[in-house]
């Protein structure tokens, strides 16, 4: 019997990761694969299903997309926060002062993509850096666009009602600038808000615009991926910046073929678009 129920959830670890690469690109290792199995265990209960097959029957059907959903949010890691690796906060003030200024005085429009977003500290972080250095005339021709694969994460982030736990000690007085504080929690002013732009989008999928961006933040997502999926992901974004415009990365993640793509090493895990 023990042995029939390990052999049943060792299949189930085999079909959750093959789950997981088919819709998100996620490659799930064992550890992980077990801690996915068990996130999926738990929704199968709730919504009484007998065993993963015939919870797949449901996502692969028409209206299997909300059940889908859930599926995602069990596979992904979603940790995050604001200023999280701070140094590419830095070079995207030193960006936008430095070498899009003129472009900037020029009122041409500026885009920034947080491409993995989870909950959207990433994308308001930016705002806030934005908002710091440039005057309210020239944000509104400031767009960060903030995108996840997890729609419950863009849900929260779209939402932008945080816990005042979120804020770094060492940054309250920015956060007074820029937020509303109630009980325990804070949102933005409507002037942050307005900054940015949050959609569902599985970053592996074709994207459903044409736009080049000036700033691209993709942090912390390719580590899920395999090699293949991440060559071809950096190949992508770097084909949707300016030059001069700047990706930064994870501190675990590295872009080995910069040059053959026409990147330049900026700084901590940050590339800059020469060719
Ligand atoms: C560890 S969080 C990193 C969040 C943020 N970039 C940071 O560094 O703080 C990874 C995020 O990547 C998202 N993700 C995973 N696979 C994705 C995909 N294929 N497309 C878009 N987002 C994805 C997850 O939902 C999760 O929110």
């Amino acid at each position: 019997m023990n042995n029939n129920k390990e052999a049943l959830r060792k299949k189930d670890l085999f079909i959750v990761r093959d789950i997981a690469k088919k819709i998100s690109g996620i490659h799930l290792n064992e550890n992980k694969s077990y801690s996915a199995n068990l996130k999926i265990s738990r929704i199968l209960k709730d919504f009484n299903f007998e065993n993963i097959n015939d919870y797949l029957k449901i996502i692969e059907s028409n209206e299997g997309k909300y059940k889908k959903e859930e599926i995602i949010s069990a596979l992904t890691t979603n940790v995050t926060s604001f200023f999280r690796e701070n140094h590419h906060f830095d070079y995207l003030l030193r960006l936008l002062c430095h070498d899009f200024h003129a472009e900037i005085m020029r009122d041409e429009n500026i885009r920034i993509w947080s491409s993995a977003c989870s909950s959207g500290e990433e994308a308001y972080s930016a705002a806030m850096t934005v908002a710091e250095a440039l005057s309210e005339c020239h944000l509104k021709k400031i767009k960060i666009l903030g995108t996840d694969i997890d729609a419950e994460m863009i849900r929260r982030a779209k939402g932008g009602v945080y816990s005042k736990n979120n804020i770094p000690k060492n940054l309250s007085e920015k956060f007074d600038k820029f937020c509303i504080f109630f009980e325990s929690k804070f949102s933005f002013l409507q002037y942050i808000n307005d900054l940015v732009l949050f959609r569902n989008l599985n970053i592996i999928d074709e994207w459903p615009f044409q736009s080049k961006f000036h700033a691209i933040f993709c942090r912390n997502v390719t580590i899920y991926f395999d090699k293949k999926t991440t060559d071809i992901l950096w190949r992508r974004l770097t084909s949707r910046l300016h030059i001069k415009g700047e990706i930064y990365i994870g501190h675990s993640e590295r872009i080995t073929n910069f040059e053959e793509l026409g990147l330049r090493p900026i700084g901590i895990s940050a590339y800059k678009k020469v060719v």
